[in-house]
C-alpha cells in the first residue's frame, strides 16, 4: 500500500492553520473586547406552527457540510434557536415554565450561543452572541466574525466557515452536578443531544440544513467564546442553506 505523500503546500497549510489559532486565540484571550457585552438584540418571535410534519422532518434531516453560504433571516435564526433551548409558555396548571427540551430536574444547564459573519444572517452585526430564551434575545458577547478561528479549533474542519451561521451547545455542568453529582454530567451530555437533535428536525422543516461537530479543542473553543470557567462547550452546529 503506498502512503500519500505530503507536499510543501500541505505543510504550509498546516502551519498557516495553526499560527491562525495560536494568533487568534492569544487575541481572543488577551485583547479586550471592543464592545461591551450589554448590547441586546430582540428576536422575531417563534412559530409555533409549520408546513413540514416532524415524520417528513426525520426522513429529511441529515447532516450538512456544503452550505451554499447565501443567508439566513432574522427570523429563521430566531426560531433555530429556539428550537435549541427556547422557553415554552408557562404551564396555566403547574405555574411551571419549561423549554423545549427536556432537562435532568428541570435544571435546564444548556447555554447556546451564535457565531454569524458580516451580512451571513440578515439584520445582525457580525459577532458572538449568547441566546437569552427568558427574553428571546441574543446578547453580544463580542462583534466580529470569529467562524474561522471556531472552524481552526474544531481540528480545521474549514467547511464550518461556509454556514452562515454556527449554533454552540454548550453547557453550565454545576446547575445539574450540584443537585445529581457526578451523576449530573451525564445528564448535560443527554440534554446537549436533545437540543441538537431539535436543531437538526427544526433545520429539515425550514429546508435548511444543519451539521455536527464533535471533534474539536475544548480549550481553544472556550477561548474564542470566552466561556466562563464553568461553562462547557459540548457541540457545535453549523446551520444554513
Ligand atoms: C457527537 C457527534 C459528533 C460529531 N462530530 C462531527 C465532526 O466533528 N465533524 C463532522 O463532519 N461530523 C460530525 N458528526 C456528524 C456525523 O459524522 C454524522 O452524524 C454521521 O456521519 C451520520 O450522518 P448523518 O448525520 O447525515 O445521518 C458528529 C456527530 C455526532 C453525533
Amino acid at each position: 500500500m503506498s502512503l500519500p505523500s505530503i507536499t510543501r503546500e500541505d505543510l504550509m497549510r498546516e502551519l498557516v492553520g495553526r499560527v491562525a489559532v495560536i494568533c487568534g486565540i492569544s487575541v481572543a484571550i488577551f485583547l479586550p473586547t471592543a464592545v461591551s457585552g450589554n448590547q441586546s438584540v430582540k428576536l422575531p418571535p417563534p412559530s409555533y406552527k409549520g408546513n413540514v410534519s416532524v415524520e417528513a422532518a426525520m426522513r429529511s434531516m441529515k447532516s450538512v457540510r456544503n452550505f451554499s453560504g447565501a443567508p439566513l433571516s432574522l427570523q429563521q435564526i430566531s426560531q433555530i434557536l429556539w428550537a435549541a433551548n427556547g422557553r415554552l409558555p408557562t404551564d396555566a396548571v403547574s405555574g411551571a415554565t419549561t423549554k423545549v427540551t427536556p432537562s435532568a430536574g428541570g435544571l435546564y444547564p444548556l447555554e447556546i450561543f451564535v457565531l454569524t459573519g458580516k451580512g451571513s444572517v440578515e439584520s445582525l452585526p457580525e459577532g458572538i452572541y449568547l441566546y437569552k430564551p427568558e427574553t428571546n434575545s441574543l446578547s453580544l458577547v463580542e462583534s466580529g466574525d470569529k467562524r474561522n478561528l471556531l472552524a481552526y479549533a474544531s481540528l480545521s474542519q474549514m467547511w464550518m466557515t461556509r454556514a452562515p451561521a454556527t449554533i454552540v451547545i454548550a453547557g453550565a455542568f454545576g446547575r445539574t452536578t450540584s443537585r445529581y453529582g457526578d451523576r449530573g454530567v451525564q445528564y448535560v451530555f443527554m440534554e446537549a443531544g436533545n437540543s441538537n437533535q431539535n436543531i437538526y428536525l427544526q433545520a429539515a422543516a425550514m429546508r435548511l440544513g444543519a451539521g455536527t461537530v464533535g471533534a474539536f479543542n475544548d480549550a481553544q473553543v472556550a477561548a474564542v467564546l470566552k466561556l466562563p470557567g464553568d461553562v462547557k462547550p459540548l457541540l457545535l452546529v453549523p446551520v444554513g442553506k
